[in-house]
């Protein structure tokens, strides 16, 4: 039954991607393929008063220009533009009007023969401006906030801080140890390899196929068919690779506007790609202040936590997620209390970025916790157990899993953590100061509804499609995992259809629920496929499986077979052949059993190391080790390799990443790979995953995701060692050495 369900398996479409066979968004051709180059605002407020593009027009090879005065005819109403997981407010709508929401916003899309001509000739637009004033600081909009609205759906209410219980504020004040402090994390730009790219092939006969970057083929679909009017069976929207999305790819973005844009005035094929720096005017991970105060008693428990956080948004929608209630949900403490506040900026909406909400406000309470362990002479570890909680306090219920207590065991021995000397300042290897710090992880397990179909051939071959994105995950590979499994098959008899919006439907890839999702999908779908074997077997003079009952049989090594009785058993292609059939279909939708009674969540207990230059404040991550608790894991090697990556991602947040603007022109001044720092090889040193065993039982093969939890907790456990090795306490992202300079 588990042949592949477990096991350590290579991406199926791993030589595909290394051999160049697999095709990216900007790599699809089209005869008379046109180019798109952008056009981007310099200012970050205000109105277009002239585009003169008369320069860019005289280039030899440019074919038009594109600007809001001569654009195709798009929707006037926002619920047009409101995809899949649009936040509340106004969406923004690309080349719709003279209006200048963002500094990089697009103005016009110059359309040419080639790329490198339309580049050229977009540097020709000149663009005059009546200008307003902005503001792009946090800071200067922390007077100016607004609450974020009551939810208006259960999807809103996932993002709406929990109630408060107890009496947190005579709490805080009469327990015997405080701790409060104000944790900043900057504003942070998702740097895919892939850049956006959208692909807009116009049919002679008027229809589109777009190939375009996304991790919702059917959530563009929808969006392009709304905004310009098209009808469903016109627009086909194609994604069969994507080069990282890490939720910049939730949404639509502008890009596929702009090709749609250009396809359908010119009506021909038109392909938009962005450069790196157009990239940083997309969404971005929303800078943010949070305030936790912690009040304890000298035993090391939790009397209170407070939990305030002020994110960014932009003027027109009103994106967030839910920071604050990971507080009172992870550590048992009777009075608990939630504020969220926007700040609007003139900038574009935030976005998600892997696991939002909990990357950054986990990040808040750890470092708030590893503050109270030293304030109360604790072991920071020691802390965490003595405050463990078996429920989930928000909501006042049980766990269907929770094997967090493991996590810290199992982590804290690979680490070594009870050789740790407790006092800052104390270890030191070769001259630099060591430290090592440790935080806990958490992230929600959710099932979204999903449609598979499979078809299984008399020839011992399976084609599974479902509309679902791999956004470099290992979507591929676990789903022929699991229908190799549920059908019998070896793995490389199963084919796998995904990235297409005319496939069965799926939501967005993101919020790590896809692989809970598509692979009970997957398992559904098969049985549905075994009960039909079963009834034309049944119907097989003297069938071995005459009088035995549906969940009875399985299909193994290509045959419907007793699972009490091996030796009762028939070849499906003996079935097909029978039944006067060579194929089999079937197509279902699986949905998430209702189970509000429990909380569902994925942990973690990430332990770090790191090695800091007492000189010159360079802080080096040496060792990471990351224990995880996801329920049942799918496939080692590509799990294992989510967690690396978030890992990685975890030592840039704690260390490099930063989108710096310039509040003057209200401009990314960064906007590039050399400049925005992100961990490089020789940033990475040892880093060892965990996966601690979880039983779930919350959907039948028991699998919780992870293509986010890894990242929690990272960021924390980095800032705990460096405050270890230094003894210098830096509340600020990213700890770039100017903070630790000089604590000699
Ligand atoms: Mo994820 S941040 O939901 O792609």
């Amino acid at each position: 039954m588990a042949a592949y369900i477990g096991t350590s398996q290579s991406r199926i479409d791993g030589v595909k991607k290394v051999t160049g066979a697999a095709k990216y968004a900007a790599e699809f051709n089209a005869p008379r393929l046109a180019h798109g180059s952008i056009v981007a605002s310099t200012i970050a407020k205000g109105r277009i008063t002239h585009i003169d593009t008369s320069g860019a027009k005289r280039v030899a090879g440019v074919i038009d220009v594109i600007t809001h005065q001569n654009r195709p005819s798009m929707a006037d109403n926002d619920q047009a533009y409101k995809d899949e997981v649009a936040p509340l407010g106004s969406p923004f709508r690309p080349l719709y009007n003279d209006k200048v929401a963002f500094n990089g916003q697009p103005l016009a899309l110059v359309v040419a023969e080639t790329s490198e001509i339309a580049r050229a000739a977009a540097s020709l637009v000149r663009v005059e401006y009546a200008e307003e004033p902005h503001v792009t600081d946090l800071f200067r909009q922390r007077d100016a906030t607004i609450p974020v609205p009551p939810p208006t759906n259960p999807i809103e209410a996932l993002f709406t801080p929990p109630k408060a219980r107890g009496t947190p504020e005579q709490a805080l004040a009469a327990a015997a140890v405080r701790h409060e402090g104000d944790y900043y994390v900057p504003i942070e730009n998702h740097n895919p390899m892939e850049l956006y790219a959208a692909t807009a092939v116009y049919e002679t006969d008027g229809k589109l196929t777009v190939y375009n970057k996304t991790q919702g083929v059917q959530n563009v679909q929808r969006y392009v068919c709304s905004v310009f009017g098209l009808k469903p069976e016109n627009v086909r929207v194609m994604s069969p690779f994507m080069g990282g999305g890490f939720g910049s790819g939730l949404r639509p973005n502008f890009e596929v506007v702009l090709a749609v844009q250009a396809a359908l005035a010119l009506r021909r094929p038109v392909r938009v790609v962005l450069t790196r720096p157009q990239m940083y005017a997309l969404g971005y991970r929303p800078a943010m202040i949070q305030r936790i105060a912690i009040g304890a008693n000298t035993g090391g428990t939790l009397d209170a936590i407070t939990h305030d956080a002020i994110t960014v948004t932009s003027q027109n929608e009103e994106f967030f997620r839910q920071e604050t209630g990971w507080s009172g949900l992870l550590y048992k403490s009777a009075n608990a209390k939630y504020a969220h506040r926007l700040a609007r900026l003139d900038r574009p909406t935030s976005c998600d970025m892997r696991c939002p909400s909990a990357a950054t406000g986990v990040y808040a309470l750890e470092a708030a916790m590893d503050e109270l362990a030293v304030a109360l002479k604790l072991d920071p570890l020691e802390l965490r157990l003595r405050c463990y909680s078996d429920r989930d306090q928000n909501n006042d219920r049980p766990y269907s899993s929770k094997a967090l207590r493991e996590c810290y065991a199992q982590g804290a021995a690979a680490f070594g953590w009870e050789r740790r000397n407790p006092e800052p300042r104390s270890m030191r290897d070769d001259g630099d100061l060591v430290g090592w710090g440790m935080a806990t992880g958490v992230w929600d397990a959710m099932q979204m509804p999903i449609t598979v179909r499979i078809a299984l051939g008399a020839n011992g071959h399976a084609e599974v499609a479902c509309a679902t994105s791999d956004i470099g995950t290992g979507t591929y590979t676990i789903m022929a995992q699991v229908a190799a499994d549920m059908l019998g098959l070896p793995l490389e008899n199963v084919s796998i259809n995904l990235g297409d919006s005319t496939l069965p439907q799926s939501p967005v890839e993101g919020g790590s629920w896809i692989a809970a999702s598509v692979s009970n999908g997957i398992a559904t779908t098969a049985r549905a496929i075994c009960d039909d074997l079963l009834r034309l077997a049944k119907a097989m003079p003297s069938s071995p499986l005459a009088n035995i009952a549906p969940d009875a049989v399985a299909l193994v090594d290509g045959k419907l077979v007793s699972r009490q009785d091996a030796t009762r058993a028939v070849a499906i292609a003996d079935v097909m052949r029978h039944g006067g059939i060579d194929r089999i279909e079937q197509e279902k939708t699986t949905s998430p059993v209702p189970d509000e009674g429990r909380a569902h969540n994925t942990h973690s207990a990430v332990f770090a190391e790191v090695k800091v230059d007492e000189q010159l404040g360079v802080i080096r991550v040496t060792r990471v080790v990351s224990a995880i608790a996801a329920g049942r894991i799918l496939n080692t090697k590509t799990a294992a390799s989510q967690i690396l990556g978030s890992v990685v991602w975890g030592i840039g947040m704690a260390l490099q990443e930063e989108t710096v603007i310039d509040h003057r022109f209200g401009r990314v001044m960064n906007a590039n790979i050399a400049e925005y720092h992100v961990p490089v090889n020789a940033d990475v040193h040892e880093i060892k995953v965990i996966f601690v065993d979880e039983p779930d039982d919350s959907n039948p093969l028991g699998v919780k995701g992870l293509g986010e939890i890894g990242i929690v907790g990272v960021a924390a456990a980095i800032a705990n060692a460096v405050y270890h090795a230094t003894g210098k306490r830096v509340r600020d992202l990213p700890i770039t050495l100017d903070k630790v300079i000089g604590v000699a």
